[in-house]
């Protein structure tokens, strides 16, 4: 069939993030699948379709109903991955169903495909189905450097790493060391960070929502939380990163 997926990073929220090599890309597209994740994330799937009307208004949008998935199960890694088989059947499907022969199809990827996102993963999935094509992968701005440019801070301090992890997994943390979260469905850093740690939060970047917070764990934590659960109630969804640094 000669198909080939392109897997765009469009950025993390603003139309004004996606690069001209994207928007290239976007006008030689015939279709782009999107997961359809129900009304909660109907902004979401809306922003998507702007950014086809913009750049690609002659590509066709697939949406394919997401799999149920459990939000809360005892083996993480296993639902994780029988979730992802099932989508990976559907959209083989759709796949088939919907490129001609020496089609180009693509995937949307919220900020950039290389960061805490399973398209890749799922393409292969897909391939391993029988699927043939091959792929193309454009980078985009990612919610990290959406955080540290609203900020205007580096991610790192001179000569210090910094850890990249999910508010599931910052308790893991070695004592000391920064950290970028993302992925918190909560707010782990009332647990997980010292008092005297600074955070630098912010929620729906490059979003009109777009919210900023900083300062000391210990100061403003509590306020950060609380703010959080009611955008959170007020919007219906939020997506929210930080940034903690400590007092060394
Ligand atoms: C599944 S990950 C996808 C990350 C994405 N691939 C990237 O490069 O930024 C989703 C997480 O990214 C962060 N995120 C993405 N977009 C964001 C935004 N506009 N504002 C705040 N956080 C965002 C949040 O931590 C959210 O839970």
């Amino acid at each position: 069939m000669n198909l080939t997926i392109d897997v765009i990073g469009i950025g993390a929220g603003s139309p004004a993030h996606l690069t001209l090599e994207a928007v290239a890309a976007l006008g030689e597209v015939d279709a782009v699948f999107a997961m359809d994740k129900g009304a909660v994330k109907a902004d979401l799937l809306a922003a998507r379709r702007a950014i086809l009307d913009a750049h690609a208004p002659g590509a066709r949008l697939v949406t394919v109903p997401d799999p149920p998935r459990d939000r809360d199960p005892r083996d993480y890694r296993a639902t994780v991955e029988d979730w992802h088989d099932r989508r990976a059947r559907v959209l083989a499907e759709a796949i088939r169903a919907a490129l001609p022969d020496g089609g180009r199809g693509a995937f949307l990827v919220w900020g950039d495909p290389s960061l805490y996102d399973s398209t890749l993963r799922i393409l292969e999935r897909i391939r391993a189905l029988g699927v043939d094509f091959g792929t193309r992968v454009i980078p985009g701005i990612t919610a990290v450097q959406a955080l540290t440019a609203a900020h205007g801070v580096t991610l790192n301090r001179v000569g210090r790493p910094v850890l990249t992890t999910t508010g599931r997994r910052l308790g893991e943390r070695p004592a000391g060391m920064d950290a970028v979260v993302m992925l918190d469905g909560g707010a782990a850093w009332l647990e997980h960070a010292d008092p005297a740690e600074e955070i630098l939060w912010g929620a729906y970047l490059g979003t009109g929502l777009e919210i900023l917070r900083r300062g000391r764990v210990g100061e403003v934590g509590e306020e950060i939380a609380a703010e959080k659960a009611r955008l959170r109630a007020g919007h219906g969804w939020i997506m929210d990163i930080y940034l903690l640094r400590g007092a060394g």
